[in-house]
Parts: structure tokens; C-alpha cells; sequence
């Protein structure tokens, strides 16, 4: 595991630039992590590494958004409002993982159906509210190998 200390939220975003270098079309992020824990931040300083200028914004109500940048398509999920593997199913968006870059927020609740994938958990910090802990953890050699940040 890699534990990166964040202190505000550009911090957080740059943090995110420099790892989305090591992600590739059919790899899986995992981000978990509380209510406001900067989730959606990080996938913004993702998009940013991969010039894409227009507004990201959460997906909580639409469930999943498609991000076309220059190079590569982001799929960026979040889960909250989903129970169970057979409601992630019969929504269809599996068939866009190879293809894609994925980020899926509240996404641990269904991560045992997946057997490789890079998980991200963002902690809060009691003692200072623009303070997050940003744990990686790889499951799986591809991204074992990915857990190298300059
Ligand atoms: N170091 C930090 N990194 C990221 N966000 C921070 C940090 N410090 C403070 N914040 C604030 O925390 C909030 C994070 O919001 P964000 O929408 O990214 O959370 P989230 O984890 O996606 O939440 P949700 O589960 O509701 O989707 C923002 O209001 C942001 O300004
Ligand atoms: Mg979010």
C-alpha cells in the first residue's frame, strides 16, 4: 500500500495528475472513501493530466459520465444509489470497461466481482477539515506496478 498525505485540494488534484500518467484504456479505479471525501476531485485532477478542459462534474444522479479527452475515454461511475451487483448489471455500462478508463466512486461495494483492480481510499482528517490520507492499494501485478508516483 502507498499512503500520500493531501493538504488541501489542489494538492489532492495534483496528486491525481501525476498517477493518471500510469493509467491505460481497461483499467479499473476503485475510489472509496466518505460522503465529501474528495473522490470526485481526484477524478477531476485525472481529467486535467489528460487535457480535458470541460466541467467534470459528480455523477451522482445520472450514475455514469463519459469523458472523450484527447487521448482516451474516462468512465466515471458512482455507485451510491446502487444496492447490488445485479443493479450495476442491468445498467448496461460493463460492456465500456475495455475501452475505457474507469473511475467508480462508491465502487467497493461491488469490487469481489472484479478480480484485478486499483483501489483508492480517501480518509478524512479529523484534526483538519482540507486534510485527506490517499491510500493506494493494488489488487492485482498490473497495477502493482502503477504505485510509482514522482
Ligand atoms: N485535501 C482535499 N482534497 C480533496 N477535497 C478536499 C480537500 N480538502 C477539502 N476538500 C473539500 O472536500 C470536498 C470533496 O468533495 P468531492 O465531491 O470531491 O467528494 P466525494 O468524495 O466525491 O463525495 P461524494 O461521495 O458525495 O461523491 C470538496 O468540498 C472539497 O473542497
Ligand atoms: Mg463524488
Amino acid at each position: 500500500m502507498l499512503q500520500i498525505i493531501s493538504k488541501s485540494v489542489e494538492e489532492t488534484k495534483s496528486i491525481a495528475r501525476k498517477i493518471a500518467k500510469s493509467f491505460n484504456v481497461g483499467d479499473l479505479i476503485i475510489l472509496d472513501g466518505n460522503m465529501g471525501a474528495g473522490k470526485t476531485h481526484f477524478v477531476q485532477g485525472v481529467l486535467q493530466a489528460y487535457e480535458y478542459s470541460k466541467k467534470v462534474i459528480s455523477p451522482t444522479f445520472n450514475i455514469a459520465n463519459f469523458y472523450e479527452t484527447k487521448t482516451v475515454t474516462v468512465l466515471h461511475i458512482d455507485l451510491y444509489r446502487i444496492e447490488d451487483i445485479e443493479e450495476f448489471d442491468d445498467l448496461g455500462i460493463i460492456e465500456y470497461f475495455d475501452s475505457s478508463i474507469v473511475f467508480m466512486e462508491w465502487g467497493k461495494k461491488i469490487a469481489d466481482n472484479f478480480d484485478e483492480y486499483l483501489l483508492i481510499s480517501i480518509e478524512i482528517d479529523e484534526e483538519n477539515e482540507n486534510q485527506r490520507k490517499i491510500n493506494f492499494t493494488a489488487k492485482g501485478d498490473k497495477y502493482e506496478k502503477k504505485l510509482i508516483i514522482e
